[in-house]
């Protein structure tokens, strides 16, 4: 029985032409932008595969041929959508140069450490992107997607950006209707949750192959929570500010996820973020069991205020000026993938997310190093900075730049001792 799961029932119905797509990292949201990018009414086709360990690109493949058996499609229909012979699933460091050139559409969806240098021979290639946030972890990656994203424009190759809420029909709704509230003055931000996997050490494991398999809890893979979920909610802001903070200064730490299998990420930010205007946008994002859980936007404009949340608007004594309904809110993950696909299919070029993708990287980078260091973060200082913090060497062997201690544990940064300037 066809288990359409999600909802679309025009699988096959695209235009003539075949659009070839290529995913590079092949975990859970590669996996499903895939099966997004196969949703759209467009004929795509994925025709190569790249991931670090084979495991992850196998299970990929299974599940996508699994996905599609689901829906009822014959062996023979599968393999005309999911056409990835052994010849064209790479593994290893090296595996998304092999992967691009057999695409029209790269899917980034590595953790985000490697997204500047994927991006890159991407753009270098003249291939389409879907690529999931953050777009890097560092100041020189901030750097690289946006020198990329440069040339992207003109070579008019189509980016989009998983930041997913500017794909979603409440907040664009939201965002037309943002005069009701005046000037946007302040904005506050949150992800607080309980926080997310972790994956145990295994005995036969080189150092850099722990930290690829547990990425979210180092920060040349992931950038820390603020900048991994986080950034979802400061580009909300930044989205409805039109502008980027230019100042940051903050507090954080590690209080309860302390152990050595939580590397060197903090499991607490507070941040203060400063527009050129003098808007302000506090942000706050924790991960600590048994804690308050909230992931939303509040906008205070002059007028108002703009609950993302919630979808609606009201003025400054209460009255509800405006509200969505929330039962009729998109996918927001499929539209990502319909709108693509649709501006590819004709010939337009509709997007390049990549710059402010990139920008609103910057901010949330900014606020990891305000809240590490102590210091006021300066947004074009930070970007002139060329801070590096990826390894300068990718192979099984090669030593991560951060390593433990005779103990096990990581060096933790501090703030007052942590300095970047
Ligand atoms: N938009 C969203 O709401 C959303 C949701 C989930 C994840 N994401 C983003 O998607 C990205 C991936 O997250 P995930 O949850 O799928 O993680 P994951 O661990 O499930 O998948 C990452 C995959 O990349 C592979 N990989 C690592 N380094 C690689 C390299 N150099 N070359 C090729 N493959 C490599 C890993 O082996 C793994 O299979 C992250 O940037 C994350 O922030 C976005």
């Amino acid at each position: 029985m066809a288990v359409p799961i999600l909802g679309r029932t025009n699988f096959f119905s695209g235009a003539a032409g075949e659009i070839k797509v290529a995913v590079v990292g092949c975990g859970g949201r590669g996996t499903g932008a895939a099966v997004q990018a196969l949703s759209s009414k467009q004929n795509v086709k994925i025709v190569a595969l790249a991931d670090a360990f084979n495991d992850r690109l196998e299970n990929c493949y299974s599940a996508l041929n699994g996905e599609l058996a689901e829906r009822g499609l014959k062996e023979s229909e599968i393999k005309a959508k999911v056409d990835v012979p052994e010849s064209r699933r790479f593994v290893g460091f090296d595996a998304y140069q092999k992967a691009m050139p057999f695409a029209d559409v790269v899917i980034l969806a590595t953790p985000p450490g490697f997204r500047p240098m994927h991006f890159e021979e991407a753009v270098k290639l003249g291939k389409h992107v879907f690529m999931e946030k953050p777009v890097a972890v560092d100041p020189a990656g901030v750097k690289k997607v946006l020198d990329a994203a440069a040339i992207a424009k003109q070579k008019k190759l189509n980016v989009v950006v998983g930041l997913q809420r500017r794909y979603q029909t409440s907040y664009r709704e939201l965002f037309k209707r943002k005069e009701l509230i005046g000037d946007l003055i302040s904005g506050q931000v949150w992800w607080n949750n309980p926080g997310v996997w972790m994956k145990k050490r295994e005995p036969q494991q080189t150092e850099m192959e722990y930290q690829m398999r547990n990425w979210y809890y180092f920060n040349w893979l992931c950038g820390d929570h603020i900048l991994e979920q986080h950034i979802h909610n400061i580009d909300v802001m930044n989205g409805f500010k039109g502008d980027f903070p230019v100042r940051a200064q903050g507090m954080g730490g590690r209080q309860v996820r302390t152990g050595k299998e939580y590397g060197e990420i903090y499991d607490h930010h507070y941040v203060e973020f400063m527009y050129a205007d003098g808007t302000m946008m506090n942000s706050q994002c924790r991960h600590i069991p048994g804690t308050m859980t909230k992931v939303d936007e509040l906008l205070v404009g002059a007028k108002g205020r703009i609950f993302c949340g919630e979808a609606a608007i009201r003025d400054n004594k209460g009255k509800e000026l405006y509200r969505f309904d929330k039962k009729q809110d998109n996918a927001p993950f499929q539209n990502e993938h319909d709108e693509l696909f649709a501006a590819i299919a004709n010939g337009e070029h509709k997007f390049n997310n990549a710059e402010y993708g990139a920008k609103s990287t910057l901010t949330a980078v900014m606020g990891r190093m305000a809240t590490y260091s102590g210091q006021v973060i300066d947004a074009d200082k930070t970007l002139a900075s060329g801070i590096n913090i990826m390894p300068k060497e990718y192979s099984w062997t090669a030593m991560p730049p951060t390593v433990p201690n005779a103990d096990g544990f990581y060096p933790i940064a501090m703030p007052g001792k942590t300095k970047y300037f």
